[in-house]
């Protein structure tokens, strides 16, 4: 089968590099900017694809995201609202966001940005410490990754909460919470919080001095999700005003972040390049197979997401 690689953002065939190699046997890759016919596309690699990238591909079933959010691609005004859009599910990629997220709440509960400055000062003192059971947990979307999470940090001793859209069974260690009054009634007893939504129209903004306000006085935010959940002027004013303690940010509305934005040299705000968990190239070349298996034999492809809910 042959598919297209789309994206304004990203070499995708370098990026795969050898991984394409495995799969040659099943999958011509073909450039998205190359000259010759389209109509026998029916299988695209995007990622942040040009506005009108999917206009030339008349025939498209599919298009696979190379990472587990697919909001650049649902936001492409050209992707017809019959094509699949395939994400990646990876449970070694919710591992590894598990650990990130523990690095956070850890460095939260231990205080280690005042000892390192303290080391930066030459300055021995112990400071007071706090139990695991003293500092709650909620996290914001409970799916393939917040389930890992929630897991991995009740497993330390974290009393933590999880809010979904709809209802969810959790385990007895992890209190669920869903809907406007769900999210409420977690942000009310929430010291940490935690963003793991995909980026929706309902999701957009929602970390916002409303929600700031909810939280426990002295919280702490981990965005792991996408930039555009957060609004910056609402994050500077709650770590301004004590609302908020410090903040953990992985992802931002412009990536790379703009060398002028107060983020970088704030003293409560740790950067990281949206490095919280990179999907291993092995999950995205065994998702273009499993999409294009699913194409040839007229099925759904697994971990192709609901167009009407974006997610
Ligand atoms: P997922 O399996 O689709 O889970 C999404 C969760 O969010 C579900 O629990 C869903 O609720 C909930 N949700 C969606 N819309 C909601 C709403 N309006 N109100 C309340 N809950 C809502 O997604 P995932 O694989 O866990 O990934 C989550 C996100 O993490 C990705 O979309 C991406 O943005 C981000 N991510 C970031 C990185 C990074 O490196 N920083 C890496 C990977 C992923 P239901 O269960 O009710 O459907
Ligand atoms: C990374 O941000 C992903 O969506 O996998």
């Amino acid at each position: 089968m042959r598919c297209a690689l789309v994206s304004s953002s990203l070499d995708i065939r370098g990026y795969l590099g050898t991984e394409f190699a495995r799969i040659a046997d099943r999958i011509e890759i073909v450039d998205h900017r190359r000259n010759g016919s389209d109509a026998d596309i029916s299988l695209a690699i995007a990622w942040h694809p040009p506005a009108d990238a999917f206009e030339r591909y008349p025939n498209l079933k599919a298009v696979c995201s190379i990472g587990a959010g697919v909001d650049n691609i649902v936001a492409c005004p050209s992707l017809r609202p019959d094509i699949d859009v395939v994400r990646i599910v990876d449970p070694l990629q919710a591992q590894t966001m598990s650990g990130f997220v523990i690095w956070h709440v850890i460095s939260h509960q231990r205080r280690f940005a005042t000892y390192l400055a303290q080391q930066r000062d030459g300055i021995w003192k112990r400071l007071p410490q706090r139990a695991a059971q003293d500092v709650p947990v909620g996290i914001l979307g409970y799916g393939e990754i917040g389930q890992r999470v929630a897991a991995d940090l009740a497993q330390l001793g974290f009393p933590v909460m999880v809010w979904s859209r709809t209802a969810k069974p959790t385990p007895a260690t992890v209190r669920g919470f869903h809907g406007p009054a769900g999210l409420a009634a977690m942000l009310g007893e929430s010291e940490v919080l935690v963003n793991l939504l995909p980026l929706t129209q309902e999701t957009q903004g929602i970390l916002n001095a409303e929600l700031f306000a909810r939280m426990r006085r002295g919280g702490y935010l981990i965005q792991v999700g996408r930039g555009e959940h957060l609004v910056d002027a609402d994050l500077l004013a709650a770590l301004e005003s004590g609302r908020l303690d410090g903040a953990a940010l992985d992802v931002f509305a412009a990536e790379p972040l703009a060398p002028a934005h107060p983020f970088w040299h704030h003293p409560k705000i740790v950067v990281t390049p949206h490095d919280a968990c990179e999907v291993r190239v092995e999950a995205v070349a065994t998702t273009v197979v499993a999409t294009a298996d699913a194409i040839q034999t007229g099925r759904r492809p697994p971990n192709a997401i609901d167009r009407q809910r974006g997610y």
